[in-house]
């Protein structure tokens, strides 16, 4: 794994959209895996731009890492979301914009293949070292499945719900571990210094299903991008 520390979060976010930009002018129909979460919101202004200076994304397909079982408000769900941040400023093709879903569950693993495959995935990470919603004690070999929430990822998640955790759904629908590893790129971005403990154990621990992040240490081609307020460093 390279380990690359930014500045602030506009300079990490700049930096992966220039990534996504030599990838979408090397193979103008490349497949990006995508996350939700305040972690990638400057990296999605930054492509706007770079859309509006002459990036094409006419051709590219994506894929959603995850998304929640009935969930309430619709303004929270990560259809949603990903139309307001990123696909409503940029030329994507809504129809190859995807996301899971629990109709979808079985099939999207195998849609994902028939694309071409993920050449580049971004993520987050959860405090508790999860990745998408894979929590803590899933299998890494899982491929896309229905999960449940842990209380803690509900708690963190309440923020966008009024801060009213009852309004947070119970479940969702995630690329498995397993599925995550098949892509050929994979960024993974922690931006607020609560994340520094899932990094620590991520950087100096070995792979373990109590942190999801971990599966990562065996994928050939993984970079974990920081700001300077996470430190990695004991
Ligand atoms: C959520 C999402 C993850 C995301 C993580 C971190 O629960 N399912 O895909 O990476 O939490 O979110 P944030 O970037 O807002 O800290």
């Amino acid at each position: 794994m390279v380990v690359k520390v930014f500045k602030d979060k506009a300079s990490l976010g700049e930096f992966l959209a220039e990534r996504v930009k030599e990838l979408i002018e090397k193979k103008p129909d490349a497949v990006l895996g995508l996350a939700t979460g305040s972690s990638p919101l400057a990296t999605y202004a930054a492509l706007a731009r770079l859309y509006k200076q002459g990036l094409d994304f006419s051709k590219v397909t994506t894929f959603n890492l995850d998304e929640y079982v009935d969930c309430r408000i619709e303004k929270e769900t990560y259809r949603y979301f990903m139309d307001e941040n990123l696909f409503n400023k940029i030329n994507v093709k809504k129809k190859r914009t995807h996301f899971p879903s629990p109709e979808t569950v079985g099939e999207y693993d195998e849609d994902i293949e028939k694309a071409g495959g993920i050449d580049l995935q971004i993520l987050g990470i959860g405090v508790n070292g999860h990745i998408a919603f894979n929590e803590p004690g899933t299998s890494f070999d899982s491929k896309t499945h229905i999960t449940d929430l842990t209380e803690s990822t509900r708690e963190a998640n309440k923020r966008f719900f009024n801060g009213d955790i009852s309004l947070v759904p119970y479940q969702a629908v995630t690329m498995g571990l397993g599925t995550i590893m098949k892509a050929r790129k994979i960024y993974l971005i922690a931006n607020t210094e609560e994340k520094t403990k899932a990094i620590r154990s991520l950087l100096n621990e070995e792979a373990s299903v109590k942190l999801p992040a971990s599966v990562l240490i065996s994928h050939p081609d993984v970079t974990i991008l920081l700001t300077e307020e996470v430190n990695p460093v004991f």
